[in-house]
């Protein structure tokens, strides 16, 4: 069977990276988590202190192979440090950075070319992976993905309340959506699925068979 890459792009907690990991899963492909990448670029940034456009040589990316997808930044497991509120706060306006975005699109398209790669991110379909096979826009309101938020940091015992996690998606959409480089965006030719009531079942099946027709 031929493998393909997917690309899975939509805007902050819509569900991206749960529904990645299953559909890599169900199919034997690897997953790879953009928004991971940019995290950890952010933390190096947060704990060197230093101007990103100069130093990026000494930030050394890498995901373990296993089923955990853990992710080191110069040796050391940053999995949990990078979903810090800190690193959230401040990871859009290191995205947007030109060198930022130039260095990790172009490791994203190394581990891509052998294909049978689900990769979600917020310009998979438009600017990493044009080619890519299947390209789906996942859409929920912001107000069903904070919920399912909330949710995930309760369960992880971090009390938030839900006005400001409807806040924070809010402030970080529109930072995405209105950046100057590769800004979020539907591709032209990828599928929109609105999620808002749809059941994590369901949005798996939806795009394995989707991603069936096409192989
Ligand atoms: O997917 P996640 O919410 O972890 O992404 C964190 C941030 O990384 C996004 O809000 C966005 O600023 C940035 N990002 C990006 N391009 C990607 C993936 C993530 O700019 N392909």
């Amino acid at each position: 069977k031929n493998k393909i890459n997917i690309a899975i792009d939509g805007p902050a907690a819509a569900g991206k990276s749960t529904i990645s990991k299953r559909v890599a899963e169900k199919l034997g492909y690897v997953y790879i988590d953009t928004g991971a990448m940019y995290r950890a670029v952010t933390l190096h940034v947060l704990n060197t202190g230093k101007g990103v456009a100069d130093n990026l040589d000494d930030v050394d990316i890498r995901f373990s192979n296993d089923e955990n997808r853990s992710i080191y930044l110069n040796g050391n497991d940053v999995s949990a440090e990078i979903r810090s509120p800190e690193v959230t706060a401040n990871v859009s306006e290191i995205s947007s950075l030109k060198m930022v975005r130039e260095y990790l699109v172009q490791m994203q398209r190394i581990i891509a070319a052998e294909k049978g790669v689900v990769m979600d991110g917020r310009d998979i379909g438009t600017t990493v992976l044009p080619e890519a096979e299947l390209k789906i826009y996942m859409k929920a309101s912001p107000e069903i993905r904070a919920e399912r938020r909330l949710e995930e940091e309760r369960e992880r015992g971090v009390d938030v309340d839900l006005s400001t996690l409807i806040q924070q998606i809010i402030r970080r959409d529109d930072l995405d959506m209105t950046r100057e480089i590769s800004p979020l965006k539907k591709a032209d030719d990828a599928i929109l699925l609105d999620t808002s009531h749809m059941s994590i079942e369901e949005v798996e099946s939806t795009i394995i068979r989707m991603a069936e027709e096409v192989l």
